[in-house]
C-alpha cells in the first residue's frame, strides 16, 4: 500500500476517541472541488494523498494503494460516482469516508457540504477559512475530522438534506440563471451594455445582506397587478414568461392574471 503522508497535531488539540493523532487525509478526484480543497489543506501545511482516474491511467496506481492508508478519505467525485466508487473498492473501508455533496445521503460516506460555489480560480487561506460547512448529522463531526480547520460549521439531519439542497439551488443557481438572462437580453435584444446592470446587482445583494425582509422592491412588492400583467405580456413567446408567472404564483398569488384555460375551468365549475 502507498505511503499516506502524516500530519502533525495542531497546538492544543487533545486527540479524540476517533483519532488519537492528527488524521491523515486522502482525496479521490481531481475536479474543481478536489483542486480547491487540496489547495486549502496545502495552505494549512497539511499533506494529502491524491488519486484520480486520470492519474491512474498515467501511473497505473489504484485508489486502494494510494488512499487505503489514510484516516479520512474525501470522496470529491461527481455525486453519481461516489457510491459506485466506494462499493467497487472494499480496500478503502478502513478509512472514514466523507463526501461534499449537498444532496446525496448514503450509508457509505457522511456528507460535509461546503456552502460555496467553486470556480476555476484558487483562493487564499482567509477565503477558504470563511467557507461554512453544513454537515450531515452522524458518526463523524467536523472538528474531529479537521482539527486544523477553523471553518464555521452547522449540523443538519440527513432527512432535511433534500430540502436544504433544493433551497441552495433555488437561491444560488437560479439567481445566476436569471442574471444571465438579463445580461444576455440587455445586449442582444435591447442594445444595452450588460455592465449597466451591475451597480443594480450589487445593490440588490447589499440590501439582501442588510435586511432580507425589506429587500424586495418592484411590482410584486407594491401589489401592482397592472404592471405584472404588462410584464407578462411583454414576455410572450419567451420561456421566461412561465418563470415570471411561477414567481407570481408562489410569492404574490393575488396578482396572478387568470390565464385562458383557468378562466374556462372556473366558468365550467360555476355552471356545473
Ligand atoms: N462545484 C461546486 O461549486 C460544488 C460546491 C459544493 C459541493 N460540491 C460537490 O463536490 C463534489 C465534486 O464536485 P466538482 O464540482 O468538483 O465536480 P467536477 O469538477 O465535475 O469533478 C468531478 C470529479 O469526479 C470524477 N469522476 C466522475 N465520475 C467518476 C467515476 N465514475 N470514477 C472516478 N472519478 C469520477 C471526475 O473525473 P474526470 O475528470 O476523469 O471525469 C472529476 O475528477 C460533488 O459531490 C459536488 O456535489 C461542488
Amino acid at each position: 500500500m502507498g505511503q499516506v503522508p502524516e500530519n502533525s497535531c495542531p497546538a492544543g488539540w487533545p486527540g479524540t476517541a476517533l483519532f488519537a493523532a492528527a488524521p491523515s487525509y486522502g482525496i479521490a478526484g481531481d475536479g474543481r472541488v478536489a483542486r480547491h480543497f487540496a489547495h486549502y489543506l496545502d495552505l494549512l501545511g497539511l499533506r494529502v494523498a491524491r488519486w484520480s482516474r486520470r492519474q491512474e491511467a498515467i501511473d497505473g496506481i489504484a485508489a486502494e494503494e494510494k488512499l487505503g492508508g489514510c484516516d479520512v478519505l474525501l470522496v470529491l467525485l461527481s455525486d453519481s460516482a461516489i457510491e459506485p466508487f466506494l462499493r467497487a473498492r472494499p480496500g478503502l473501508s478502513r478509512c472514514k469516508a466523507i463526501h461534499f455533496s449537498g444532496a446525496l445521503v448514503t450509508p457509505l460516506a457522511q456528507g460535509f457540504h461546503p456552502l460555496m460555489t467553486f470556480g476555476p480560480e484558487l483562493h487564499d487561506r482567509a477565503t477558504y477559512e470563511r467557507i461554512v460547512f453544513v454537515c450531515e448529522r452522524g458518526e463523524l463531526r467536523f472538528p474531529e475530522l479537521f482539527p486544523a480547520l477553523a471553518n464555521p460549521h452547522h449540523e443538519l439531519a440527513p432527512e432535511l438534506k433534500g430540502r436544504y439542497h433544493a433551497l441552495c439551488v433555488l437561491g444560488g443557481n437560479f439567481t445566476v440563471l436569471l442574471w444571465q438572462k438579463l445580461f444576455e437580453d440587455f445586449e442582444t435584444r435591447l442594445s444595452l451594455p450588460a455592465d449597466a446592470a451591475k451597480p443594480y446587482l450589487r445593490k440588490i445583494l447589499e440590501n439582501l445582506e442588510r435586511n432580507p425582509r425589506q429587500a424586495l422592491t418592484g411590482p410584486l412588492a407594491r401589489g401592482d397587478a397592472g404592471t405584472v400583467a404588462a410584464n407578462l405580456a411583454s414576455l410572450e413567446g419567451d420561456a421566461f414568461q412561465e418563470v415570471y408567472q411561477a414567481f407570481v404564483r408562489a410569492c404574490a398569488p393575488a396578482l396572478s392574471p387568470v390565464c385562458p384555460h383557468e378562466r374556462q375551468e372556473r366558468s365550467h365549475d360555476r355552471h356545473s
